[in-house]
């Protein structure tokens, strides 16, 4: 195979951004199917990009043998349905937004379905491991530069700006330790090369009365034990009144390695009588957007090469498993042990 027929459900946030990305930017690949239960979207997506085939019924793009590839980015309630359904009719090329699912029955599921489906190739949206920088730390970690890793914290705080679609986002997403935190955790299980023993959180809603309402929480920071002795701090925020910030330190024996420890926007200074200014990353996308094109790009290479991909089935599972146990301890303000 030397082009890769891609249908893709979800074409929502993020969804259109992966639609978009696969009909104007992905090499070898073709956005040949659409699928969104909301009709604006298929029309306003369909009409721009002009696909083979539109629907409404995920079924419709599972059964469509015309397609070598299927791309999940339904929100996330759905995922666990779409994806078993997707495994029991034998599809063996998906790629699916995270988190796989939203509770340990769910992602048991999908491990289930997956592993019976034979040869299947599964890639889970973890984007941050196709960041430039996230690369580089990872590659001179692996080569000792910092010695052995002790310490792991990560910084992750949504701008203000987004209450309230969070809000409104919330009783779909999972909460913000599996909507957001899962990110982070992913990244620091690959960077130390171990999985999590134990975890202890506190949080609350401070800022956002709604969040409570929904049983949701706006802050949090959760301490977690690794199997292979690493400490990690993971601090998160949906309320940070200057922007988007994201932060990533690794300290170890023999030096440290930091990522984004100022979030600016761009290259440019400003001065003028009233000081010296740089402008902050305002969301997410901002900050993240080559990465969600590197991912689709990876993901269109494994199902041509038949590589398995960087981020799979178990890298799922594990940030799901973990994050079911850090919401549980900051729900009862105790450790929790995992697995
Ligand atoms: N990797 C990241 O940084 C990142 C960022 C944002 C969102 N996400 C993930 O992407 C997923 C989608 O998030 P979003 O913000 O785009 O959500 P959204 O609410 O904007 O869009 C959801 C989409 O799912 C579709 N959908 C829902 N149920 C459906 C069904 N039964 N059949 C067909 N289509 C259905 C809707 O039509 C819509 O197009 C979530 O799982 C989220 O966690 C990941």
């Amino acid at each position: 195979m030397d082009r890769v027929k891609l249908g893709i459900v979800g074409l929502g946030r993020l969804g259109r951004k992966h639609a978009e990305n696969i009909h104007y930017k992905i090499q070898n690949a073709e956005l040949a199917a659409i699928c969104s239960v909301v009709q604006e979207e298929l029309s306003s997506v369909g009409n721009e990009m002009n696909p083979k085939y539109r629907t409404a019924d995920f079924m419709e793009l599972v059964e469509n043998e015309d397609l070598d590839a299927i791309v999940i980015a339904s929100s996330s309630q759905e995922h666990c349905r779409m994806l078993c359904a997707a495994a029991e009719a034998g599809r063996k090329k998906v790629y699916i937004e995270k988190p796989l699912g939203m509770r340990i029955e769910e992602i048991d599921k999908i491990k289930n379905a997956v592993q019976a489906n034979r040869g299947m190739m599964l890639q889970v949206g973890y984007n941050r491991r196709f960041d430039r920088s996230v690369q580089a730390a990872k590659k001179k970690l692996d080569a000792g530069f910092i010695g052995t890793p002790i310490q792991v914290r990560m910084i992750n705080r949504d701008p203000a700006a987004m209450a309230d679609f969070i809000i409104k986002f919330s009783p779909t997403s999972g909460g913000l330790v599996m909507d957001m935190l899962t990110h982070d955790y992913d990244c620091a299980r690959w960077f130390v090369g171990s999985e999590a023993k134990s975890v202890y959180g506190l949080g609350d809603a401070f800022v956002y009365e709604g969040l409570r309402e929904v049983n949701d929480i706006d802050n949090c920071n959760i301490l977690v034990a690794f199997e292979n002795g690493v400490i990690g701090q993971f601090e998160t925020s949906r309320n940070c009144s200057y922007g988007y910030h994201v932060e990533t330190e690794i300290y170890g024996s023999d030096g440290c390695i930091r990522i984004g420890t100022v979030p600016e926007k761009d290259r440019v200074t400003y001065m003028n009588p009233t000081g010296v200014y740089k402008e902050c990353v305002e969301w997410f996308f901002e900050y993240w957007e080559p990465t969600f094109c590197a991912e689709m790009q990876h993901f269109v290479d494994c199902v041509i090469q038949g590589k398995e991909p960087l981020v799979g089935l178990e890298d799922g599972y594990r940030a799901v498993q973990w994050a079911c146990a850090a919401t549980e301890a900051v729900r009862e303000r105790k450790v929790v042990e995992i697995g």
